[in-house]
């Protein structure tokens, strides 16, 4: 199955790799190529910094989709996680009535917890790109992924969630029956210590008013979580690895794809980004003999030609370790461009690399 392909079936396409190596950049021509498809499709960003509405030449983005014209017969959306403000609308469907969520969501506990907990922003992604996916509005999500190792925390977020829930001092301090005092039992003092620790200070009653609110709707967000697992794991997902052929950088993207693996996930595609000009088969070496032979701006171009050579050759080398980190996958390429990608025209560039197969 091609790149191509993926764009053109799946309903979920996750970009991961690390830092720098194009992940916005193939995320958002993935989604352009999409809707060149005739397909609706969004592209999600979790990361903070403004390279999304960058790449698409855009002034900002927010956590509402804006829609970007262009001559395509599909439609091509973006959108930048806002954390909290998804944590907000989970909160509001889950919540018996408007007076729960707006007691939740005015709690400076929670107010804390929604921004700061770690491991809160991937949870929102996963939660995130399940509400789009099911809103029915997109036939595909394009999830661009934030630079760091934890950016696949996503795939198991829920069940961090899940398990946080099903903790002991969790269940002790939301028992319905038990209440304030019970509440502040030894287990729970310690639990909220450490809460603390993480949050700040002076926020025990908060946490407490913040539990006593939250009470009856652990339900819901364990059965969210559940789901939202599962879409991660279905077929209907894929993941594209993108990596730079760089001797760090190939190390990096091996990290990913055994990450993965771990998560029982195969790469659908590997994107190599950024490759130097290969010319002809000439070896380097076979091209610096030229170049010695041949003299003045000739011999110059063609030890150019042979510096160029030997770069795109130690690429090819770097690569050739990760090969058997990401098993069958196609290995899509593609070139250093002559300028850096901030705007459709450049995007459609890569979009028409990346799905020329
Ligand atoms: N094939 C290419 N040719 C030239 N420039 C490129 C190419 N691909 C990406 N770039 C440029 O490289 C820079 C990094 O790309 P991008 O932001 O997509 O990487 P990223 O993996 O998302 O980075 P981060 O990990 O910081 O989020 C951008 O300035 C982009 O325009
Ligand atoms: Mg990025």
């Amino acid at each position: 199955m091609t790149l191509g392909d993926l764009v053109r079936e799946r309903a979920i396409v996750v970009c991961t790799g690390t830092g720098g190596v194009g992940k916005t950049t193939t995320a958002a021509a993935l989604a352009l190529g999409a809707a060149r498809e005739g397909r609706r499709a969004v592209v999600v960003t979790i990361d903070p910094a403004r390279r999304l509405a960058d790449t698409l030449g855009i002034g900002s983005l927010s956590n509402v989709a804006t829609r970007i014209d262009g001559d395509w017969p599909g439609e091509l959306w973006a959108l930048m996680l806002d954390t909290e403000s998804t944590f907000d609308a989970l909160v509001s469907t889950y919540a018996a009535d408007d007076e729960q969520a707006t007691r939740i969501v005015a709690n400076r506990f929670y107010r804390n917890i929604a921004g700061a907990l770690s491991g809160t922003q991937e949870y929102m992604a996963g939660e995130k790109l399940y509400e789009l996916h099911e809103s029915g509005a997109f036939d595909v999500v394009v999830v661009d992924t934030p630079p760091t190792r934890r950016a696949l925390d996503f795939l198991d977020a829920s069940r961090r969630l899940s398990r946080f829930l099903d903790h002991r001092l969790y269940r002790t301090l939301v028992a319905p029956t038990r209440g304030y005092l019970r509440a502040v039992n030894m287990a729970a003092q310690g639990f909220l210590r450490t809460a603390g620790k993480l949050v700040g200070t002076e926020v025990i009653d908060d946490a407490l008013a913040f539990f006593a609110a939250f009470d009856g709707m652990e339900e819901g967000f364990r059965q969210r979580s559940a789901k939202v697992q599962a879409l991660l794991a279905d077929g209907v997902t894929a993941y594209v690895l993108v990596a730079s052929p760089r001797a760090d950088t190939v190390a990096e993207a091996s990290y990913f794809a055994d990450r993965l693996r771990a998560n029982g996930i195969t790469v659908g595609a590997l994107v190599v980004n950024r490759l130097h000009p290969r010319f002809g088969d000439a070896s380097s070496a076979q091209a610096r003999a030229s170049a010695r032979s041949a003299g003045g701006d000739l011999a110059c171009l063609y030890d150019n030609l042979a510096d160029l050579s030997a770069v795109a050759e130690g690429e090819e080398a770097h690569l050739a370790g990760l090969l058997p980190d990401v098993d069958d996958a196609p290995v899509v390429r593609v070139p250093l461009l002559e300028r850096e990608v901030h705007d459709l025209s450049a995007l459609a560039e890569v979009a028409d690399h990346l799905l020329a197969h």
